[in-house]
């Protein structure tokens, strides 16, 4: 396993840039199998930007045409878990009555917070609200939800890189990974 230093953190890679374009190439196909209907797509701001960004062009190349629209969630946590509060920051503009909505966000563990902005767009009555993560942590669900499209299944570790990360730190890198020393 290849491993770079940044500021004296030791991050192991745990999924390469190669191996996300893949794995993502493969979700839109995936998206785009189910027929989507005038498709609004969500990413759950911040932690998906870089993987929402690219979906939305792996979507292109899939023949898909979304509208895009953010929200920013803060799901409060204790450490490094979830502690079930789930706030807006931020919400669409866009108005999802029958239409399809597609949820991205970067990581499903206790699954509070996919599940808060699901049922939020389901009772403003989108037509159908799929859910895409890059990274499911398995053994934290603890709210109703699984997500429609899944990237990888994660290690039970603390992940950075691709959008995600530590203390404001990370999110530039390129690859997803494990911290191995934190301070
Ligand atoms: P939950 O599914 O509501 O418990 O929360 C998932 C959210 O917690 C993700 O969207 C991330 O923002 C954050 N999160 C969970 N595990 C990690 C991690 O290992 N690194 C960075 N953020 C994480
Ligand atoms: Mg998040």
């Amino acid at each position: 396993m290849s491993a770079i230093t940044i500021d004296g953190h030791d991050i192991a890679v745990l999924f390469s840039e190669a191996d996300i374009a893949r794995r993502i190439q493969e979700i839109a196909g995936e998206i785009a199998a189910r027929k989507p209907h005038r498709l609004l797509v969500v990413p759950v701001l911040k932690g998906s930007f870089v993987f929402a960004a690219d979906l939305i062009r792996a979507m292109h190349r899939a023949q898909l045409s979304p509208e895009i629209d953010f929200m920013m969630l803060a799901s409060y946590r204790k450490g490094t878990r979830s502690s079930g509060r789930v706030e807006v920051l931020r919400d669409i503009e866009a108005d999802v009555s029958e239409r399809d909505v597609l949820l991205i966000d970067d990581i499903l563990e206790s699954g509070r917070t996919l599940a808060y902005a699901k049922d939020l767009l389901a009772a403003r009555g989108a037509k159908r609200v799929l859910t895409a993560v890059l990274l499911e942590k398995p053994g934290h669900l603890a709210a109703n939800i699984e997500a429609d499209f899944r990237g990888f299944v994660c290690p039970d570790k603390f992940v950075v890189g691709y959008g995600m990360d530590m203390a404001h730190q990370f999110r530039e890198l390129p690859f997803v990974g494990h911290v191995l020393r934190p301070d």
